[in-house]
């Protein structure tokens, strides 16, 4: 088999995401402090696979192309591909199809986070060489998802979202392909929400006698579409975390299980209770931080409580009174509470904002 090449997509629109992926992609979300993206990125590299492509869209492609750049921090090449409009995972994959060639190619969900990597996978692929091979996991909400049918181990039917899923099988966001893929992705038609859905092709591949592969996952998955994905994704990766402390604590402060503190960190009088790792140049002062929490760089917290939540950089919450969990904070934020009397609220709320006063 040939090289394998990568395909990243991340164009789309990114709405359940909103009000955050109003102002940037919601494949650069950071999990653990680092961007969704970089983690499918790096799954690449430890497979080998170097030539990347990844699939942008007008709205949010300068700021990816910004961020993850020409790949020679992962040690990878990566081309960038515009996609004009968001019409559809196969779409995306037939417009990538002059990057791609003929070589055989993974094609990868960029606010997908899959922890065992795609290493044993893609030996799998090459070794078998199938037409295309598909990851499945069992899901609670299969109806979120696709959704495959197996017989005797074999793929029969696949189908997008279905309103009663034949079974608990989601189709996970990471494909093989050899270049059949294209043929098939010209072939079907739109769905009927408007996109050419990659479930369509495959099952194409299917009806035509294909050797589709189907491997369940092992370790977690998610994607990161909705916000209490994005904070299991977040909890899952750092349950894994090791302990490394750069940043500077006060005799008043510490930390209990497993936190990273990184450079330029500091703490006054803070407890930071793993897992928890707390972003460059951080400021946090008579504040608790408990597990479960990403508290990205440059934030500043005082006199507050956060857990189970994610912070992004250089946003700035105090006083709150009580304590925050179950959030995700978008960049350059600021919340706080006055004790001026009367006890009233006063609120900058953009579009599509969540909040939720207990
Ligand atoms: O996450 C797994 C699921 O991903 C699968 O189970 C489904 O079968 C598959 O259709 C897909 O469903 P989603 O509705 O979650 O896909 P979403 O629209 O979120 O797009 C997935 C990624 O692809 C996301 O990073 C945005 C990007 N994308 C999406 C479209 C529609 C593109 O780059 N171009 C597009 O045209």
């Amino acid at each position: 088999m040939n090289e394998l090449k990568g395909l990243i997509l991340s164009g789309g629109k990114g709405t359940r995401l909103r009000p955050i992926t109003h102002t940037s992609a919601k494949q650069l979300v950071p999990v653990a402090n680092k961007p969704v993206l970089f983690y499918g990125i790096e799954a690449m590299v430890a497979a080998g696979i170097t030539e990347i492509g990844i699939i942008i869209a007008p709205e949010t492609g300068d700021e990816i192309r910004e961020c993850a750049g020409d790949g020679s921090k992962f040690g990878a090449k990566i081309t960038y591909i515009p996609q004009a409009e968001p019409l559809g995972l196969a779409h995306a994959v037939l417009t990538a199809e002059d990057f791609i060639g003929d070589a055989p190619f993974v094609m990868y969900l960029g606010d997908n986070l899959l922890r065992e990597g795609i290493v044993t996978l893609t030996e799998a692929f090459k070794t078998n060489a199938p037409d295309a091979l598909i990851l499945l996991t069992k899901v609670p909400d299969p109806e979120h998802y696709g959704v495959a049918e197996l017989s005797d181990g074999k793929v029969v039917a696949l189908a997008e979202k279905p309103a009663e899923p034949k079974t608990d099988l989601a189709l996970v966001g990471v494909y093989m392909f050899t270049s059949t893929i294209f043929d098939a992705a010209r072939a079907i038609e739109p769905s009927a929400r408007g996109e050419l859905e990659i479930t369509d092709a495959i099952q194409y591949l299917v009806d035509r006698g294909k050797n589709v592969e189907p491997h369940l996952v092992d370790g977690w998955w998610k994607d990161t579409g909705r916000l209490e994905d994005m904070l299991q994704a977040n909890r899952l990766v750092l349950e894994d975390l090791e302990t490394r402390v750069e940043g500077m604590l006060d005799a008043g402060s510490s930390i209990e299980g497993r936190v990273v503190i990184e450079p330029g960190a500091e703490l006054v009088r803070t407890v930071v209770r793993g897992p928890a790792v707390i972003g460059a140049g951080a400021k946090l002062t008579d504040a608790y931080i408990g597990p479960y929490t990403a508290i990205d760089e440059r934030v500043v917290v005082e006199r507050a409580e956060i857990e189970y939540s994610i912070v992004l950089a250089d946003s700035r919450i105090s006083d709150l009174g009580a304590r925050m969990e179950a959030s995700l904070i978008g960049k350059h934020s600021k919340i706080d509470r006055t004790n001026g009397m009367p006890r009233t609220f006063r609120l900058l709320v953009g579009d599509n904002c969540d909040i939720s006063l207990v």
